[in-house]
C-alpha cells in the first residue's frame, strides 16, 4: 500500500478483534514511530507498549471517551528532558504527534486498525495514566492508540474542504 492509500484508508477503529499482534509488526510500528522528523532531531519521545490486560483495563477506565478493547495499546510520551521544550517551549507536542500519525499509517498499512485518543493536556488523565504505569516526572503521555484487527470497517474517505485552503500567490 502506497502511503497517500494509507492516508485516506485510515479511519478510527473502535472495535477490535481480540488476535494478538506479531512482535514483528509491533517492532515495524515502532521503527515507523521513530522515523518521524522532531525539532532539532531531539526524538523527544518514550513508547510504553502495553498488552497486559490489567493494565489495559485501567487505562481504558481512565475516561469513557478512550474505552475501547484492543489487543494492544501504544502509549505514546514526551521526554522533557530530551527536548528542546525543556525552557520556554512545547514541540514535543508536535513531535509525538508526528511519530503517532506514523504508527497510524503503518498500522494501516498492516490491515491493523488504530484510535488515537488524546490524553495530554487532559490533567485528569495525564495524571491517573502516569499513576497507572508508574512515569516519572518528566515523562509526559500525550496518547494512547488502540491498535488490534479491525472488527468493524469503514469507508476510506477525504475530508477535503476548499474553504480550508488559503493561497498566497
Ligand atoms: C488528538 C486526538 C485526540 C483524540 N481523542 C479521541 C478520544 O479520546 N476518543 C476517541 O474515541 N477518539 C479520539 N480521537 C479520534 C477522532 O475522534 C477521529 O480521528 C476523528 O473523529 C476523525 O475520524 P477518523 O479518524 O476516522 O478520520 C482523537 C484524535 C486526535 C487526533
Amino acid at each position: 500500500m502506497n502511503v497517500y492509500d494509507a492516508i485516506l484508508k485510515r479511519r478510527s477503529i473502535r472495535k477490535f478483534k481480540s488476535d494478538l499482534i506479531s512482535d514483528e509488526i509491533i517492532k515495524k510500528l515502532l521503527i515507523a514511530a521513530m522515523a518521524a522528523p522532531s525539532a532539532r532531531n531531539m526524538q523527544p519521545w518514550e513508547f510504553y507498549v502495553i498488552s497486559n490486560k490489567e493494565v489495559m483495563s485501567k487505562i481504558r477506565n481512565v475516561a469513557r471517551s478512550i474505552d475501547f478493547e484492543s489487543p494492544l495499546m501504544i502509549i505514546v510520551c514526551g521526554n522533557t528532558d530530551r527536548s528542546i521544550t525543556k525552557n520556554d517551549n512545547d514541540f514535543w507536542i508536535q513531535d509525538c504527534s508526528a511519530a503517532i500519525e506514523n504508527i497510524l499509517l503503518t498500522a494501516t498499512s498492516e490491515n491493523l486498525g488504530t484510535v488515537w485518543c488524546g490524553i495530554y493536556p487532559v490533567m485528569d488523565r495525564v495524571n491517573k495514566v502516569t499513576e497507572i504505569i508508574n512515569l516519572p516526572k518528566s515523562i509526559i503521555p500525550l496518547g494512547v492508540i488502540h491498535i488490534g484487527y479491525k472488527d468493524e470497517e469503514k469507508e476510506e474517505r477525504t475530508q477535503y474542504n476548499d474553504e480550508y485552503v488559503h493561497y498566497i500567490n
